[in-house]
């Protein structure tokens, strides 16, 4: 009896360590939207492309990006006081929490972010300019739940 217990402890153990270490590595890319989501940010800041999740860039970036609205990577993105208020206050106190991110990168882009580069690297240059992408910006184009969040490599597909 004792022969059988030892081998069925150790399987159980084994697929515990297992569970784990996945779960861990899943939480990184999965859920990065929070759920307090505010509806405003959706409707302003999603409007031209997908709303990104604040975790993605660090204070100081969304913080310059809010400031600049007027200039907005050659658009004109500007709000009334009171929505970039309410928009800023929560892009700062959500930033940054993906764990790859630290320093800002340039010009506050995500896809600037060293992280980003190392993670698609595998991704050919051409795979984001093509007309189903057109933009490394157009996340949700490749990663289908991105407005939800998810960027966990197990659900992207590059389109045709
Ligand atoms: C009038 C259209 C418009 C609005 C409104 C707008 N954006 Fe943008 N945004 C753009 C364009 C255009 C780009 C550049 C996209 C590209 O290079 O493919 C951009 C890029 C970005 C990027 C960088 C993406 C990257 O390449 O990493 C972030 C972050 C961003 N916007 C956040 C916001 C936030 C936050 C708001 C709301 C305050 C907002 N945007 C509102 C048009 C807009
Ligand atoms: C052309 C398609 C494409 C676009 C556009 C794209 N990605 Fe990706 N992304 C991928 C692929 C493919 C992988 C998986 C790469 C691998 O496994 O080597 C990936 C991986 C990732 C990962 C790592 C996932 C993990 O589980 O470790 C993150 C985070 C990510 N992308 C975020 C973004 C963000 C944010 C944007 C937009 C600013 C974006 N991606 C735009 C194709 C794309």
């Amino acid at each position: 009896m004792k022969d059988l217990i030892t081998p069925f402890l150790l399987t159980v153990l084994a697929y515990l360590v297992i569970g784990i270490i996945s779960q861990t590595a899943n939480a990184g890319t999965k859920n990065l939207m929070p759920s307090n989501l505010p509806p405003i940010y959706k409707q302003e800041c999603g409007s031209c492309h997908m709303s990104y999740p604040p975790a993605l860039l660090p204070k100081e970036s969304w913080a310059e990006m809010m400031n600049g609205l007027h200039k907005h990577y050659g658009t004109d993105a500007s709000l009334d006081k009171q929505e970039l208020n309410q928009i800023s206050s929560w892009l700062n106190s959500n930033a940054g929490t993906y764990k790859r991110v630290k320093e800002a990168p340039p010009d506050n882009r995500i896809t600037k972010s060293s992280w980003f580069e190392k993670k698609h690297r595998k991704v050919n240059a051409r795979e984001f300019s093509k007309p189903s992408v057109k933009s490394a910006s157009n996340c949700n184009s490749c990663h289908r739940n991105a407005e939800q969040g998810n960027f966990d490599d197990d659900e992207v597909f590059i389109p045709k």
